[in-house]
């Protein structure tokens, strides 16, 4: 078949004596860049049918399709069909940001004695990498095998002076799709000069389909005794706040809708829930972060990461002007991000964990998207 490079991974690998079953990896064109870059989208399928597609521009899970209760399959990330879509206009569907995901005050912050001024692109503040970010370039890709997962590795070089930051990072990301229904990304950098990094993933989730009503349904569970409040730029005030007996308390499971428009000042300045969530019992391994189930399909998505901090984020600036997969309008809280991260603002807040990455050290950082129904 022309044009189209397929292998089926391996059935049985012996050697490592893990359980292996059918799963493949395709690569299609999915076109080129204003500049003429091409683009291609990798499908990943495992041996339960779930299946995710990834570009290589912005490192997108441009769809992910799994099961619901009775096995039928739909997709549960917004999107769009097409690239010239991506390039257009989205706010963030599916993408890798960063260099620093989420926001740095006034895109200014003091590094050994140096003052920096980074891309401002949110008000006065700079937002998931500045005006052209991790999500709005062609990365290098590289179809991987394990023996319980297929996967793709993508590299990127983002050069010193890059939306203001310092030192050239080499930054990898690897999606891996296992038979375990997990959809595991894992990122490693490395620096030739000091800088902020953050990185994180930014799908819009749908657990009941995506373009299939609003997300309020959805019953959220989020493994945090405390939130960063934000002041009205969602900039934190460097407080880790207690999130009892707010509608920030997600410790047992609750409709996302249930206290969405409260009238609280948090809410308010976020247009509903867009804050950072302080994961229990932080210590750089695998952890549970948050469950979310979706009562009609009984899909449920768990998300574990070796980061700190999530950001949930429910989709309050959809509003319908975006046109996605299948001529499908994404109105407003359509779908909801759980973004694994450090927190916001770290290289200004001197009691937040550390985001700076220096010559020498390698980053990592590991998040699962796990799926399965009930
Ligand atoms: C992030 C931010 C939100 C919003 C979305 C994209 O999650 O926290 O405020 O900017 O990205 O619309």
């Amino acid at each position: 078949m022309l044009g189209r490079l397929l292998f089926v991974a391996a059935l049985f690998v012996s050697f490592c004596g893990c359980q292996s079953g059918q799963k493949s990896i395709t690569k299609d064109s999915f076109g080129s860049t204003g500049d003429g870059k091409k683009v291609d989208v990798y499908t990943l399928t495992n041996a339960n049918g779930v299946q995710v597609e990834i570009t290589n521009y912005g490192a997108i899970v441009v769809s992910l399709k799994v099961p619901d209760r009775n096995g039928e399959i739909a997709d549960i990330t917004l999107g769009y069909d097409k690239l010239e879509d991506y390039i257009k206009d989205t706010p963030y569907f599916g993408a890798i940001v960063g260099r620093y995901g989420n926001r740095i005050a006034k895109g200014k912050f003091t590094l050994d004695g140096k003052g920096y001024t980074l891309a401002t692109n949110n008000d006065e503040n700079h937002l998931h990498g500045g005006i052209k970010g991790y999500d709005k370039v062609v990365w290098e890709a590289e179809m991987v095998e394990r023996c319980d997962s297929v996967g793709l590795k993508l590299s990127y070089l983002s050069k010193d002076g890059e939306e203001g930051y310092p030192g050239n990072v080499q930054i990898t990301v690897t999606y891996l799709l296992n038979n375990d229904n997990e959809l595991d990304i894992e990122y490693h950098a490395t620096t030739d000069k000091a800088t902020p990094f953050n990185p994180t993933h930014h799908s819009y989730f749908n657990l009941a389909g995506q373009g299939n009503g609003d997300i309020l349904n959805h019953q959220m569970m989020i493994n945090a005794d405390r939130f960063t409040p934000v002041d009205a730029g969602l900039i934190p005030t460097g407080q880790l706040k207690s999130v009892k007996g707010t509608p920030m308390d997600f410790t047992t499971p609750t409709a996302i809708g249930k206290r969405v428009n409260q009238n609280d000042q948090q809410l308010v300045y976020g247009k509903g829930y867009d804050h950072n969530w302080v994961l229990n019992d932080w210590d750089g391994k695998m952890n549970s972060a948050a469950k979310v189930y979706e009562p009609t399909s009984g899909r449920v998505m768990e998300v574990l990461t070796t980061e700190p901090g999530i950001q949930f984020y429910c989709g309050n600036f959809l509003d319908g002007s975006n046109v996605g997969k299948g001529g499908k309008v994404y109105e407003h809280r359509f779908g909801f991000c759980l973004e694994t991260q450090h927190f916001p603002d770290s290289p200004n807040q001197k009691d937040f964990p550390s985001t700076i990455l220096k010559p020498g050290e390698t980053y990592s950082h590991r998040t699962i998207y796990k799926f399965y129904t009930k």
